[in-house]
């Protein structure tokens, strides 16, 4: 029998804790950017699409999987149905290696909100970057010298993450995220209202929406929709699996699922504005379209912001810190998400308690963490790493999760049954094609498209034997983790019947 199971406090809480996790560095510098490439306005028109026929529904048949089994993502896969366990453990490890450069990221965070007061980068922020703050090798290894002043707030970090873990799901998770989500909220809210009373914010606003109805039929547009709303929703690696499985009995899995999707969607939007309006600012100070300043991910957050705060002529200081904490907060908030996978799955396969389950793995992933990312090859491997999870480990976790639960194991009919037994919006058999068929087509489509791409030429121009250990293996190793530990038995699993609600 399992132990009684840790239990969210209030149904806010879990759903502040959903949205925690879905906010985070995606929102703020991936969704502007994309939004941009692929249509600008009427990119609104695949993305909401893919929202509702894609990310909603996975949202739903996670909440099903960790509400009904009322388990790890492991456990509860195993509990679907045996052929389904190696999915499970293969999510976390998928999990293992995101938080190992999620955590590198909130690290530089935390440097660039002291940065901003003192405006560190000079009059070269690319440079500073690269070279002052990351010292950067010439060509990419997996071993290098440490770089301290990353290593410092990364170990920072990760006592914080695992402290808040440490403190349980209610005490620590759900409290973290009541306290953290707020804060992100108006923070960043006057980050965006500062933003558009800028000069030239107008300009950056209409080049973000200003529809181009043409992307409508490009296949590759709505391939990035899709994109979009699977990674920013983070589903497809048991983060949701585990955080419903600490829902009371009677819970609205689909109104949460339509609340937590549609705030991260409204985050998303509100981070375009505010991105945007502040490239238009940066593109009139250049004098240049503000095409020529668009860009997103790191070099959004770490060049072209510090570049805006630098021309800023009063409170830049203040910019600064409302940008870069707001980075920290959406993304500590996914990061306790993430490890939260990892601990409660050796929570329920080891029998440990809380404490020493946090400190065995959440440990041992804070040590590879600091290992390998805080030193000069950091910037390589981190992006490597994220490439390849990404294409290889979210997405096609997410399509055979997919397709052993409604095709090998037509389970569909039961979770859906689960779910209308107990929300308000029911979900009826339009959420079973949706998951089981288009769901899997746009994902299908996807992955042969990006392997084609990746044989094609070899990943951000790095060298093979570097791709193969930083990328094919350790999007490799995660999937034989997964198959690997699903032939461990785990007795507890099969002595379970899923009550009906
Ligand atoms: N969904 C998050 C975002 O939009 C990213 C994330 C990745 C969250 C991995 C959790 C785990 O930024
Ligand atoms: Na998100």
């Amino acid at each position: 029998e399992d132990r009684p199971r840790e239990q969210w406090g209030t149904r806010a809480g879990f759903l502040l804790a959903a949205i925690g996790s879905a906010v985070g560095l995606g929102n703020i510098w991936r969704f502007p950017k994309e939004a941009y490439d692929n249509g600008g306005g009427a990119f609104m028109v695949p993305y909401l699409i893919a929202l509702l026929s894609a990310g909603i529904p996975l949202l739903i048949f996670e909440y099903a999987v960790g509400h009904r089994h009322r388990a790890s993502a492991p456990r509860s896969m195993r509990r679907l149905g045996r052929p389904a366990a190696f999915i499970g453990w293969w999510q976390v490890g998928i999990c293992f290696f995101i938080a190992t450069y999620y955590a590198v990221i909130l690290a530089w965070s935390v440097r660039y909100i002291g940065f901003s007061t003192s405006k560190a980068w000079g009059d070269d922020p690319a440079a500073f970057f690269q070279n002052d703050f990351l010292h950067t090798a010439d060509a990419p290894a997996l071993l290098g010298a440490f770089v301290p002043g990353v290593l410092v707030p990364l170990i920072g970090v990760w006592i914080a993450t695992l402290l808040v873990l440490a403190l349980g799901v209610k005490r620590g998770i759900e409290k973290a995220n009541k306290i953290f989500i707020p804060l992100l909220v108006v923070l960043f809210s006057i980050l965006v209202v500062r933003a558009l009373f800028l000069p030239g914010a107008g300009d950056g606003l209409n080049a973000l929406f200003t529809p181009d109805w043409s992307a409508i039929t490009d296949g590759s547009v709505w391939q990035a929709a899709y994109g979009q709303i699977f990674f920013s929703l983070s589903v497809g690696f048991g983060i949701m699996v585990t955080y419903s499985s600490y829902l009371k009995r009677k819970a609205d899995l689909t109104g949460s699922a339509l609340v937590a999707g549609f705030a991260n969607s409204a985050f998303e939007i509100l981070a375009g504005i505010g991105v945007f309006a502040t490239l238009g600012f940066m593109a009139l100070q250049a004098q240049v379209p503000v095409g020529e300043v668009v860009q997103g991910g790191t070099g959004l957050a770490f060049i072209a912001f510090p570049q805006v705060i630098s021309e800023l002529s009063g409170g830049s200081a203040l910019f600064g810190v409302l940008f870069f904490g707001s980075l920290l907060i959406a993304g500590i908030t996914s990061l306790m998400s993430i490890v939260e996978v990892i601990v409660s799955a050796i929570e329920d396969r080891t029998g440990l308690g809380r404490v020493p389950a946090v400190l065995a793995v959440g440990g041992l992933t804070a040590m590879v963490s600091i290992a390998f990312y805080p030193t000069e090859n950091g910037l390589y491997i981190l992006d490597t790493v994220d490439h390849f999870i990404n294409s290889y480990g979210i997405v096609l976790a997410a399509l055979v999760a997919i397709l052993v639960a409604a095709v090998v194991l037509r389970k569909l009919p039961v979770l859906q049954r689960h779910v209308d037994a107990i929300s308000s919006v029911r979900v009826g058999t339009l959420w079973q094609v949706l998951l089981g068929v288009v769901a899997p087509i746009m994902l299908v489509w996807m992955s042969v498209d990006s392997l084609i791409k990746e044989f094609s030429e070899n990943y951000g121009g790095y060298s093979t034997s570097f791709l193969l250990a930083a990328g094919w293996g350790v999007a490799g190793l995660a999937l034989f983790f997964g198959i690997g530990m699903s032939l461990v038995p785990d007795r507890n699993a099969d002595g379970f019947t899923p009550g009906d609600p």
